[in-house]
């Protein structure tokens, strides 16, 4: 695996492989790797001649500098876990690297209300950060094909839509893959590192209490289903207020 912390040197061996007609795949990360993220790799080698990897904790999609602070970073740990998944190229640049000049959040993508309801209602201008940061990394790295993970749902439909709108000048092809779990359920998530046990127990039992919902749904049942779920989660110690799973409509 090669690894390349400039744009200017990574641009330049990228180009000499695609002199030669070879095809590359692409997966963005902000690190912490797990197997969600070795599974788009193997992807990526299955449908294309070279993966690239990218690794970059994106200041501009954080709403708090702490959350940015305390984002896990386990960069011995990823290039390990990269080798292993037979990745061909991982590029770690510093922030200054991508950022030259200093980095504002972008407000120049425009996605209707996609960018506004679900996780974006929480994080205003989230969704405008990582479209700035996958735009930035497509123009590097060109490739043709872009792979991301469903777990990130939200995510892989705005990325999708500034792919269709032209709101980037790559013509890459999305393909998204599905969430991998932790045996209990528990989507894999670079995040999780940062749960304590409590914590884990709460996030699961949110994950069963859907699941449930998913297996047992039918035009009659909603609102029980939806009161059962409910009182799982706030037993598993969710506050009764961040409560709202939707029964209407
Ligand atoms: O899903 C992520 O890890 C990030 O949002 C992404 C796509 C790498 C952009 O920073």
């Amino acid at each position: 695996m090669l690894l390349f912390k400039r744009v200017s040197d990574l641009q330049k061996h990228l180009q000499s492989l695609r002199m030669k007609g070879l095809t590359i795949g692409f997966v963005p990360t902000m690190g912490a790797l797990h197997l969600g993220h070795t599974s788009l790799v193997t992807q990526a080698n299955a449908e294309c001649q070279v993966s690239v990897v990218s690794i970059f904790v994106n200041p501009t999609q954080f709403n708090q500098a702490k959350d940015l602070e305390k984002y896990p970073r386990t960069p011995e740990l990823d290039i390990e876990l990269l080798a292993d998944a037979h990745c061909n190229i991982l590029f770690m640049p510093a922030v200054e690297e991508i950022y030259p000049t200093g980095h504002v959040v972008s407000d120049k993508f425009n996605f209707s209300k996609l960018d506004k309801v679900l996780e974006g209602e929480f994080r205003p201008g989230h969704f405008q950060g990582v479209c700035q940061i996958v735009d930035l990394l497509l123009q590097i790295v060109k490739p043709d094909f872009l792979f991301m993970g469903e777990k990130d749902f939200q995510q892989c439909k705005i990325i999708q839509l500034m792919i269709d709108s032209k709101q980037t000048n790559s013509r890459c092809s999305l393909i998204t893959l599905p969430t991998i779990r932790e045996t209990y359920g528990l989507a894999k998530s670079s995040r999780n590192l940062r749960l304590n046990n409590s914590s884990l127990n709460k996030a699961t039992a949110l994950f069963k209490a859907l699941k449930k919902i998913t297996l047992t749904i039918n035009h009659e049942n909603l609102l029980e289903l939806s009161e059962n779920a409910k009182r799982e989660v706030i037993d598993a110690g969710f506050g009764k207020k961040s409560i709202d799973i939707g029964a209407s409509g």
